[in-house]
C-alpha cells in the first residue's frame, strides 16, 4: 500500500462532504443504465473498485443484490459509506487496500470501476489490476468502467491520471475481456464543470 496515496485519500474524505467532490453524483446514472439492461441475478456477487462514497450501493442494495463488496484506498471514504448504509448495509463487505496492489481473495460476476483505475499511471500497477480482474471473475462476468477521456480531465484531486479512448481500454484489458458497449459520457461537477468521460462494458472471456 502506498502510504502517501492512502494519506492524500484520507484527507480528502475527512475534509470535504461527498457532495463537495468534484466526482459526486446524487444517482450514477451511467453505471446504472449500463447495469440494469444486464439483469443480473440478485444472488451475483458485485464489486465496486475505489467505491469512495459512491451512492451505486444504495442503487444495489435497493435492487435487492446481496452479495456486494466495496473496496477503497481510503477507511474514511469506507466508513462513511458504512455509517450513511446503517442496517440496510449489514451483508456489505469493505476492503481497505490499494487498487495497484489488491488481490481479490474472492470471485465476482459484475466489478465496477468508476474513477478508480484512471488514477494507476504506473506500468507496474496497471499490469496488476489487469493480472488481479483476470483471476477474479466467474465466467460470464462484466466489468464496467469509467475513466477520463481523451480532451478531458489531466489531473483529479490534485492528482496525475490517465485518459482513455473505448480502444485504449480495449487494449489494456484484452487479456481477459471483449468490449460489449461504450459510451462517451459528459460529467458536470458540482461548479458546473464539465469533465469528458469513457465508460466501456466488458464480458469476460474466461
Ligand atoms: C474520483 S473518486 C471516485 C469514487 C467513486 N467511484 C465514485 O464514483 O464516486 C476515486 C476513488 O478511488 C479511490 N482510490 C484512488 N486511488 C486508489 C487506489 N490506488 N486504490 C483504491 N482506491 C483508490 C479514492 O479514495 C476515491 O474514493
Amino acid at each position: 500500500m502506498n502510504k502517501d496515496l492512502k494519506a492524500h485519500w484520507e484527507k480528502v474524505y475527512q475534509t470535504k462532504s461527498f457532495e463537495e467532490l468534484s466526482w459526486f453524483q446524487e444517482k450514477p446514472e451511467t453505471s446504472i443504465q449500463f447495469f440494469e439492461k444486464l439483469n443480473l441475478p440478485k444472488t451475483d456477487s458485485i464489486i465496486d473498485m475505489g467505491s469512495g462514497e459512491s451512492r451505486f450501493v444504495d442503487y444495489l442494495l435497493d435492487k435487492g443484490y446481496e452479495h456486494i463488496t466495496l473496496v477503497d484506498i481510503s477507511e474514511e471514504a469506507l466508513s462513511k459509506t458504512k455509517a450513511r448504509l446503517g442496517e440496510k448495509g449489514k451483508s456489505v463487505k469493505y476492503i481497505i487496500a490499494d487498487a495497484g496492489t489488491f488481490k481479490a481473495i474472492e470471485k465476482y460476476d459484475f466489478w465496477h470501476d468508476r474513477a478508480t483505475f484512471h488514477f494507476l499511471t504506473e506500468i507496474t500497477e496497471i499490469e496488476h489490476y489487469t493480472q488481479n480482474i483476470c483471476r477474479s471473475l466467474n465466467a460470464g462476468a462484466h466489468f464496467l468502467i469509467g475513466t477520463f477521456a481523451e480532451g478531458g480531465p489531466k489531473k483529479c484531486s490534485g492528482l496525475e491520471i490517465t485518459q482513455y479512448s473505448a480502444d485504449d481500454l480495449s487494449e489494456v484489458f484484452a487479456r481477459c475481456l471483449t468490449q460489449k458497449k461504450s459510451n462517451k459520457v459528459n460529467h458536470t461537477t458540482s461548479d458546473g464543470t464539465v469533465q469528458k468521460f469513457t465508460f466501456c462494458l466488458f464480458k469476460y472471456d474466461g
